[in-house]
């Protein structure tokens, strides 16, 4: 079944630089936001990690959905790509010879080719074609998703605010000093009919506490819908002349916004190793793909799973494991140590 994802809106530095490096960062650098550091609020209490500081690097807020954009305009102009094909059947991925078959417009054609990139995302053709027998698959569905709501007001906080509140955890984020993005967890049973957008604002305001509530501004939502939240990877990330990348190979729970930067570090190893290919003749970037890019993978997976299972409400969950997760942000809010091994992880560890 075709479910939602969250379209994140948070760009490490790697990312920016690898748009930048292929002439994709234009609107990015007119219209990104540019921040320091994140609010991680607990009970009343909040506390800035500095990210900037700590790292000396800071991340751009930038909606996913712009970003594609951006990448679709410049794909038009360089290239002739094929929107909506359908029929998709890929074909002798195991010999130098692969090739893909699709339909548009009711036409059968055939695409020749050296090697085959599968970033087709979860539901997408190119994962189906790893061979089951070396196919192996590692997941972990949490008890709970996000209702996201957009509205063009003013963000209630310059930097996002992440909140762990005894109702469920909170999100404020932004995509503009005028358009805002906020999420709450809800459970897996909640439908969006009922929950109006006045229901929505009002959990917030209980969630991120009175000092964001008294800032936050209500307005009509241009968008609002429930996602749920899950880890998953799938290994290797090549067989044969087809490599994977971004969500064909790997899910992350949006908590710390890594889906789109791990897709940019994959296709950045998979450059690398075409480029390689290219000019020496030589397989061994191809070979090794699937480990480089897996090694980047699981870090990011840990740290989203980290971040996620630290900030919510667990159904059922019991006093012991509350008590922890208030004892880590307080190590988290009192210890640089602590503070950095976030920060280092929020801003993204090097491609
Ligand atoms: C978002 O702005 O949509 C967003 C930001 C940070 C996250 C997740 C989503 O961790």
């Amino acid at each position: 079944m075709w479910r939602r994802r969250i379209r994140a809106g948070v760009l490490e530095q790697g990312t920016v630089d690898l748009l930048q490096q292929v002439g994709a960062a234009g609107r990015l650098r007119a219209e990104g936001l540019r921040h320091d550091g994140v609010v991680l609020a607990s009970d009343g209490e909040a506390f800035r990690i500095d990210l900037h500081g700590l790292t000396g690097k800071p991340v751009t807020v930038y909606g996913q959905t712009e970003l594609t954009r951006d990448l679709n305009e410049i794909l038009a102009e360089r290239d002739q790509p094929v929107f909506e094909a359908e029929d998709v059947q890929l074909h002798d991925i195991a010999t130098d010879r692969p090739f893909v078959t699709y339909s548009k417009d009711g036409v059968a054609r055939q695409l020749d080719c050296d090697f085959i990139a599968g970033c087709d995302g979860a539901h997408g053709v190119g994962h189906t074609h790893i061979p089951a027998d070396v196919r192996r698959v590692y997941e972990r569905v949490y008890p709970f998703g996000w209702l996201g709501l957009l509205a063009d007001v003013p963000p209630c906080n310059d930097e996002l605010i992440y909140s762990n509140h005894p109702r469920g955890f909170a999100l404020a984020s932004m995509r503009s000093p005028t358009r805002s993005r906020y999420y709450v967890q809800v459970g897996l049973d909640e439908r969006i009919q009922d929950w109006p957008d006045e229901r929505v604002w009002d959990e917030l305001a209980v969630r991120l506490g009175p000092k964001a509530a008294g800032r936050m501004a209500r307005g009509p939502s241009l968008e609002k819908s429930i996602a749920p939240l899950r880890s998953y990877v799938a290994e290797p990330m090549r067989h044969g002349r087809l490599l994977l990348a971004g969500d064909a190979a790997h899910i992350v729970p949006p908590t710390g916004a890594k889906g789109l930067n791990l897709a940019a570090s994959d296709a950045h190893y998979l450059s690398d190793a075409l480029i390689d290919f290219y000019r020496s003749g030589s397989t061994a970037g191809i070979d090794g793909y699937s480990a480089r890019a897996l090694a980047r993978v699981w870090k990011a997976v840990r740290f989203s799973w980290w971040f996620t299972q630290l900030m919510h409400r667990f159904p059922g969950e019991d006093a012991f494991t509350h008590k922890v997760q208030m004892a880590e942000l307080e190590y988290l809010a009192n210890s640089r140590a602590g503070a950095t091994a976030l920060a280092e992880n929020y801003v993204g560890l090097p491609f």
